[in-house]
């Protein structure tokens, strides 16, 4: 049986690469039919530190931003992580079963600690067995993610293999990263060659779903591209980062293909082309960013649905949770 599962930071902005990459496809696979568990990890978000309101603040928009951007609490599971206990609790077990050498290798580690790694929280080094946790704690078999997100659910499978190895079980799933889209990976509007970061601290660098139409335009105005024209196929678009990610996020907000685009917009100057592209991310942003507003006025609605998408994912991961308690060998 088919289950999702995917998760994001309450950290900071919620940006359109968060939307194209991950929420977007999320939408997607609810309307499916298929059994869909989105989660805010909050407890991730606090690997780095974390203003408790902020981070309350956060959580609830970032829920307002799932909802709006299509997702029904009806038909998916939301919630915040740290509501189901059963995350850190499996993520404990994971951090047992996981080897140092395996989180030394997860190129996200390397770029959030820094040089001074003797000074990231141990929770930043653990990360990705709780997110190992987070996506087993329901045997989910799909996890949609962005590109920068491989790595980690890689990890996710050889954990569940060693467990199973380990305790000579045939639990855990080995479940798929699905990177899917045109938009697997938004780039900087500053620099194309770096990822679209809610962490940048250019607020040029991205588009915020909160941004309004005048900051959308004036950032996709401003977006770094080179002297030549666009081009009529994509091969014209190798080594060209700036002009792929614009084309890139063209495609994923139309919902065409990049060949489809280029054969609308080949041969024109990026002058014509941006605003084009401004036009319609604000026709596709805004009433998002319109009824996220709308929702933050009731956030006591908010923490109700989170609450009760809570109480669902209990309910799908205290089985499977008191089961890998029973194979490790813990009396009940
Ligand atoms: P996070 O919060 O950094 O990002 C959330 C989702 O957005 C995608 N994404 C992007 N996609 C395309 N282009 C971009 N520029 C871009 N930036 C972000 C990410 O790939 C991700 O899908 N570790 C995860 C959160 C997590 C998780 C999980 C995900 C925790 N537990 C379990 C899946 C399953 C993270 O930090 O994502």
């Amino acid at each position: 049986k088919q289950r999702v599962f995917s998760g994001i930071q309450p950290s900071g902005n919620l940006t359109l690469g968060n939307y194209l990459g991950a929420l977007k496809r999320f939408v997607d696979w609810q309307d499916n039919g298929i059994e869909t568990i989105y989660c805010m990890v909050d407890m991730h978000a606090i690997t780095v530190w974390q203003d408790p309101e902020a981070l309350r603040r956060q959580t609830r928009e970032l829920a307002a931003g799932f909802i709006a951007s299509g997702l029904d609490p009806q038909k998916s599971i939301l919630f915040n992580q740290s509501q189901v206990s059963g995350h850190a609790e499996l993520g404990w077990i994971f951090n047992c079963v996981a080897r140092m050498g395996w989180m030394q290798r997860m190129t996200q580690w390397k770029d959030k600690a820094g040089k001074n790694t003797q000074n990231a929280s141990l929770g930043l080094f653990a990360y990705p067995a709780l997110m190992a946790a987070d996506i087993l704690v329901y045997h989910a078999t799909h996890v949609p993610v962005g590109e920068d997100q491989k790595q980690h659910v890689e990890l996710t499978r050889d954990i569940a293999i060693k467990f199973n190895h380990d305790y000579k079980v045939d639990f855990f799933p080995t479940p798929e990263p699905v990177i899917e889209g045109a938009a697997t990976r938004v780039m900087s509007l500053r620099d194309g060659t770096k990822k679209m970061s809610k962490s940048d601290p250019s607020d040029a660098s991205r588009i915020n779903m909160t941004d309004d139409a005048d900051a959308i335009a004036q950032k996709i105005r401003k977006a770094k591209t080179d002297p030549d024209g666009l081009p009529s196929e994509a091969e014209g678009l190798e080594g060209r980062p700036e002009a792929r990610n614009l084309v890139n996020i063209y495609a994923a907000l139309a919902e065409v293909s990049v060949d489809d685009v280029l054969r609308d917009v080949g041969g024109k100057q990026f002058s014509e082309f941006k605003p084009m592209l401004a036009d319609l991310a604000v026709a596709k942003l805004s009433p998002i960013s319109t009824e996220m507003a709308r929702l933050m006025q009731a956030p006591e609605e908010i923490d109700a649905i989170l609450r009760n998408g809570g109480d669902k994912a209990r309910a799908i991961a205290e089985p499977i949770l008191k089961k890998t308690y029973d194979i490790v060998g813990m009396v009940r």
